[in-house]
């Protein structure tokens, strides 16, 4: 146990920032009772309600529905009813704790834009279900495999998710017109949240701690401690664990640069993608905006979307010296650059690249005194890099960093086209 040398040849583990964002997920996941009202977009909905879809279910029986409830009526009804069950419930604890219960705020159920019902249909491909033979339960041990993967999908979506389980089941499906024989199990509050707390908010409240992960691990019997080098590596994990960077947001404790890349040489774009992929390879967030390469299919691009920690957004509709349409230029970059103020503005990027942007200040698409503004008025650690020909004066003098590159040769005087992977 001790010698962890692979003797097989085994499958790869995923790559080191795919993982460690599996992880992060899961640490950073909190059940969530403060919500905004703001919208959620049907294809955030979908990324998250296949990957509860995804979940593993005994026999492949994929027992779950998904009841997205939007109806302020219908909520109404079922916080009334949640309303009626808590207070019931108070007189279960002794009075003392009764007092910190009741002050509890335990749902979110109107405060967010939408509600989830996730119900188990036992008898779905039934009735004999491989693997439920003998733990009838297993069919509602799958439905919270879906619920879990919705929970941490949520959280990667920068969606709080709260479990509400103060209802009676039997009211709900007359709420929602469920049938007899399904199973709601899981009534969820889903919304965008202004912050996820660090820890449960039952242990900052002080109701209960976190159990020590040594005390619930066990060697060979339940109960029976772990051998001591499982039990160090317990412990280690667990202070690992507490000394996790909290920071929620990558930006938070650093003096953010302005760079810009500009000059009429090959290179600009070329060594944005240099700082970018230095960034990536701390694992730092990353967001690219090209305001320019529109029609283009460049190689960054297709490779951006292979990465995550990366967005990448393809704004501008093509070279404008070759456009047909200044007005429809014109709209886009601004689609973009409002894009692009709304990233560098949201704290949650190391680095925004504004790819090209001197074209679309140039062309008079942008003003210049907005981006001055949106510059200054950025979160502090922000480094912000902008590239493009003809930097106008203002912007090179609000900048921390500018490089020029200098055309000494380049192919198109030969002649010579531009060539994939090299130049896009
Ligand atoms: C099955 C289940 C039902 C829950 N029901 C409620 C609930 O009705 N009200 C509530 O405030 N929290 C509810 N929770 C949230 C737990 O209190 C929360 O998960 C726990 O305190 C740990 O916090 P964390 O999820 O932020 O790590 C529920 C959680 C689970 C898993």
């Amino acid at each position: 146990m001790l010698d962890a040398t692979p003797t097989h040849p085994r499958a790869e583990p995923l790559p080191g920032i795919w993982r460690r964002g599996v992880y992060e997920a899961i640490a950073r996941r909190r059940d969530m009772r403060e919500f905004l009202p703001d919208p959620i977009a049907p294809t955030v909905l979908a990324r998250v309600l296949m990957a509860a879809h995804l979940a593993g279910s005994v026999g492949f029986m994929q027992p779950w529905n998904f009841i997205v409830v939007e109806d302020r009526l219908t909520r109404e009804k079922i916080r009334a009813h949640v309303e009626v069950e808590r207070v019931r419930a108070a007189a279960a604890f002794d009075p003392e704790r009764r007092e910190k219960y009741l002050s509890l705020k335990l749902e979110g159920i109107l405060d967010t834009p939408l509600n989830i019902c996730i119900t188990c249909d036992r008898t779905r491909f039934g009735p004999a279900v491989i693997g439920r033979h003998t733990i009838r339960t297993t069919d509602l041990y799958s439905t919270c495999c879906a619920v879990q993967n919705l929970w941490l999908a949520a959280r990667a979506e920068g969606l709080g998710v709260g479990w509400v389980s103060i209802l009676q089941p039997q009211r709900l499906r007359e709420f929602l017109h469920i049938p007899q024989h399904v199973i709601p199990v899981a009534y969820l509050c889903v919304g965008y949240v202004r912050e996820f707390p660090p820890e449960p908010t039952l242990q900052t409240v002080g109701w209960l701690p976190r159990l020590p992960l040594e005390q619930i691990v066990s060697s060979e019997r339940f109960g029976a401690p772990p051998p001591e080098h499982l039990t160090a590596a317990l412990r280690e994990e667990t202070r690992r664990y507490a000394q996790r960077p909290r920071d929620r947001r990558p930006s938070d404790h650093q003096h953010g640069l302005f760079m810009i890349y500009t000059g009429h040489g090959k290179g600009k774009t070329t060594a944005a993608m240099g700082m970018v992929m230095r960034a990536l390879g701390r694992e730092l967030p990353v967001a690219v905006i090209q305001f320019i390469k529109g029609k283009w299919q460049t190689g960054e691009r297709l490779f951006a979307e292979s990465l995550p920690h990366l967005t990448f957004l393809v704004m501008g509709r093509g070279f404008t010296w070759e456009s047909e349409d200044l007005n429809r230029d014109k709209q886009a970059a601004v689609q973009a650059w409002e894009k692009a103020k709304a990233m560098m503005h949201s704290g949650d990027y190391f680095l925004v690249v504004l790819d090209e942007i001197t074209y679309a200040i140039n062309y008079g698409f942008i003003a210049l005194d907005d981006v001055l503004d949106a510059l200054r008025n950025r979160p502090r650690g922000v480094h912000v890099l902008a590239t493009g020909r003809s930097a106008p004066p203002g912007l090179l003098e609000a900048a921390d960093l500018v490089s020029e590159m200098t055309k000494l040769k380049h192919p198109f005087d030969q002649g010579l086209q531009a060539k994939v992977g090299i130049d896009y």
